[in-house]
């Protein structure tokens, strides 16, 4: 089961100001071209880069709200393939060498085969989009995330008609993630969207955040972000992407049906079975504040689920 913050959650000495990313954003604009792109190359380098972040777009999508630190983003994760604690993922995947990484593509479309990930981003625009992050867990985040929109990646596979629902694989490779040497989930993780939750222009192909490459324990080197879902939706270090006519099945789902249902839109009104969903906590924060209807982007989100009773289809 997806784990309640107990005693491994951060207390307030550990919390520090977002100094790093303000810094840097401060000094992209008042600093030159060339010095500014030194300094990333340095940092993704370091960070065993496999996509190149340098140039992107910024503020494309902004939110009048106080980023989570980074040291927080990057030191409570959940990421089963390198330990069920919120920290393990920080240490154990590390090393995680992401280079030369490629995706499958299969299923309904005209374009299937094995691609490199630089390739399928080849000739598109990074952008930044700072997103809330829902975990049903109940608590949140507020993520500068680097990405493009999947709708704009999917389309290149050229989907055909019976495209309905497009699934996603996360490696699996016991050697290289040791958190699946252990049965705690059905490895591969896996997910699913809707096609048009797919295609919808929220819905974002993420390849880094505060400005670098994504960090290993953050889903390196590419992850999904689905603002209004839980957390869990937004699927880590994807190897497999398939289009197909049926809903595919979802690891959550699968561990647990009763708790986590296929669509998983961000819902204070529709409690999980052992917690209420009404409230969150935001990390860094010490009182707790609403939950909202899809986590904020209902004028957005809605009317894809119009005429869905939501606590059916949770
Ligand atoms: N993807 C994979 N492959 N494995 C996981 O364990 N955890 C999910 C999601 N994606 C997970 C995953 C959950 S429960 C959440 S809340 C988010 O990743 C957490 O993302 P973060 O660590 O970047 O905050």
């Amino acid at each position: 089961m997806i784990k309640i913050k107990q005693k491994s959650d951060l207390n307030e000495s550990e919390v520090t100001p977002e100094a790093i990313y303000h810094k840097r954003r401060e000094f992209l604009k008042y600093g030159s071209m060339l010095s500014s792109a030194l300094i990333l190359n340095t940092v993704s380098s370091r960070l065993q880069a496999s996509v190149d972040v340098t140039g992107y777009k910024q503020g494309v999508i902004t939110l009048d709200e106080e980023l989570t630190p980074f040291k927080d983003s990057t030191r409570y994760n959940n990421f089963y393939e390198f330990g069920t604690d919120k920290s393990d993922p920080a240490r154990n995947a590390k090393d995680f060498d992401t280079s030369n990484w490629s995706i499958e593509v299969s299923g309904a479309c005209e374009k299937k085969g094995e691609f490199m990930l630089e390739d399928i981003l080849q000739g598109m625009d990074i952008e930044e989009r700072i997103y809330r992050l829902r975990c049903v867990e109940a608590w949140s985040m507020v993520i500068p995330w680097l990405g493009v929109p999947l709708g704009k990646v999917l389309q290149t596979f050229k989907p055909t008609s019976s495209a309905k629902y497009v699934a996603f694989e996360t490696l699996h490779d016991p050697t290289r993630m040791p958190g699946q040497q252990r049965a705690v989930l059905d490895w591969p993780y896996v997910e699913g969207l809707r096609i048009d939750e797919a295609m919808h222009p929220l819905t974002l192909l993420a390849v880094g955040m505060y400005g670098k490459t994504m960090p290993n324990q953050n889903g390196a080197p590419v992850r999904l972000v689905i603002p209004w879902k839980y957390g869990f939706k937004s699927i880590k270090s994807i190897v497999r992407i398939k289009f197909t006519d049926r809903e595919p099945p979802t690891t959550w789902n699968l561990s647990s049906p009763r708790e986590y249902g296929f669509y998983s839109n961000v819902n204070p009104e529709v409690d999980h079975p052992r917690w209420s969903q009404a409230r969150e906590r935001r990390i860094g924060e010490f009182f707790k504040r609403e939950t909202l209807m899809f986590n904020g982007y209902a004028e957005e989100v809605a009317s894809l689920y119009s005429g869905m009773d939501l606590k059916k289809f949770y």
